[in-house]
């Protein structure tokens, strides 16, 4: 099935997923949300694609949950709903490396959705925010949590409370991104670092990140034997021994399981 509301490109290894509602700012109704959900299941299926891309468009990566179509809703509807269990979170399920390309507003859920990509590039015009707080509610996909963590409760508190905007300058500052690029670099950085992760092999990749993200649930003394173990796991692999031999032999390693 064909998709509307997002652009699915490949190219080589990697997948761009480009929101596609730029009259509404990429606003992130159900429809979309369902899409983003289905390619996503998409790409992780397929073993042709390492990488992933999330991005929008100059003006808006996205500026939230589509307020049209919550203003009426009540309790239960979004409760049951599965845009917000289900669809919203399918971010912060995927497996494989998943990068945020951002440029312009990057608020409320579109915020949220770009932290629960592995890591953020945000071109100079980016502009984070959690401004729930000026429509009467409170982030609801993860703001509180994944911005407290990022850039440390003052600036979580800040940001969430006055619902004011940082710039992508105050954002790399802060942690909350890891690399700053002019508007017309921001596709070609991304592109690059996916590629390069997509030259990995792909189920260290996905072990990697599962030891990460592991961090944020698991005391410190638990992380670090969750990752020893995985470590010493990794030497039952193919890629293991293609990657430590390639390195001696001088060449580049060719990894079995992409
Ligand atoms: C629905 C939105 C929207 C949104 C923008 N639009 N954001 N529609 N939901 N979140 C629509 C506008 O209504 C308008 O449509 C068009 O996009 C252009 O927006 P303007 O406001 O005219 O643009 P501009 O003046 O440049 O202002 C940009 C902006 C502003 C500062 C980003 O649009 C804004 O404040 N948007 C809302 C940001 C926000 O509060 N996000 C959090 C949402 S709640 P028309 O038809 O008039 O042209 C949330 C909760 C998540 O995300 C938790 C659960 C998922």
């Amino acid at each position: 099935m064909a998709y509307e509301l997002i652009d699915l490109d490949r190219d080589g290894r990697v997948a761009t997923v480009t929101l596609n509602r730029p009259k509404a700012l990429n606003a992130l109704n159900a429809p979309m949300m369902a899409e983003l959900a289905r390619a996503l299941s998409e790409l992780e299926a397929d073993d042709g694609i390492g990488c992933v891309i999330l991005t929008g468009n100059e003006k808006a990566f996205a500026a939230g949950a589509d307020i049209k179509e919550m203003v009426d809703d009540q309790f239960l509807d979004i409760y049951k709903n599965d845009r917000f269990e289900a669809n919203h979170c399918a971010v912060e399920r995927f497996r494989k490396p998943i990068i945020a390309a951002v440029s312009g507003y990057a608020l409320g859920g579109g915020c949220e959705i770009a932290m629960m990509c592995d890591f953020i590039i945000a071109s100079e015009t980016a502009k984070f925010g959690q401004p729930e707080i000026n429509l009467g509610v409170i982030p609801g996909i993860g703001g509180t949590q994944r911005l407290t963590r990022a850039v440390g409760k003052a600036k979580a508190m800040d940001l969430c409370l006055t619902g004011r905007m940082m710039d992508a300058a105050e954002a790399e500052r802060a942690g909350l991104v890891a690399r700053v690029v002019a508007v017309d670099d921001l596709m070609d950085t991304a592109r690059d670092a996916a590629v390069k992760i997509a030259g990995h092999s792909q189920p260290i990749n996905m072990i990697l990140k599962e030891v990460v993200d592991a961090g944020f649930e698991l005391s410190l003394r638990e992380g670090i034997r969750f990752e020893r173990r995985m470590f010493q796991s990794l030497f039952t692999t193919e890629d293991q021994k293609e990657g430590m031999t390639a390195f001696i032999e001088k060449r580049k390693p060719h990894f079995k399981h992409r």
